[in-house]
């Protein structure tokens, strides 16, 4: 599905978190490029410059004026969305536990929720949020060519 223009950085970070979940998925099953530390290593790199301020973004800009609607059945979403992000940053928190069943778990989370977003989260954005609450997530958002951490990550 084309995503409308305001979402497509968002979008595209997906892409790059996708693809950040698959290779470190493979470290964790012991076929990857990297050990489980390296992995892990690139993870909170990852997290710290992209995934993190990306999260943010959701968080401040498309989630509050979804909120305001009161529709069931997004209400149900954004408590999905909220769980996962506590989640995920449970993941990056939790340094104790840097072994290869925890980073399976966090591609395994990550992957789920990126595809949750894309598939159903963004899509009720599309649909519910105004024009002006779409076009500021584009003006503190705006799409970026594919330079970032993550992307230099998995290109090794
Ligand atoms: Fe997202």
């Amino acid at each position: 599905m084309k995503r409308c223009p305001q979402l497509e950085a968002l979008s595209d970070e997906h892409h790059s978190a996708l693809v950040l979940a698959r290779t470190v998925s493979r470290c964790a099953a012991g076929r990857g490029n990297f050990s489980v530390a390296q992995a892990w290593d690139q993870v909170e790199k990852a997290f710290a410059n992209e995934l993190d301020p990306h999260f943010c973004v959701e968080e401040k800009f498309m989630i509050p004026p979804l909120e305001k609607k009161s529709l069931p059945e997004i209400d149900e979403m954004l408590a999905r969305f909220h769980r996962e992000h506590r989640e995920l940053r449970e993941c990056i928190r939790n340094t104790q536990k840097r072994d290869a069943e925890s980073l399976a778990r966090f591609a395994e989370l990550l992957h789920d929720h990126v595809r949750f977003e894309e598939r159903t989260l963004f899509n009720a954005a599309e649909e519910n949020l105004s024009q002006e609450e779409l076009d500021l997530i584009l003006e503190v958002h705006p799409r970026r060519p594919q330079e970032g951490l993550v992307s230099q990550v998995t290109q090794k």
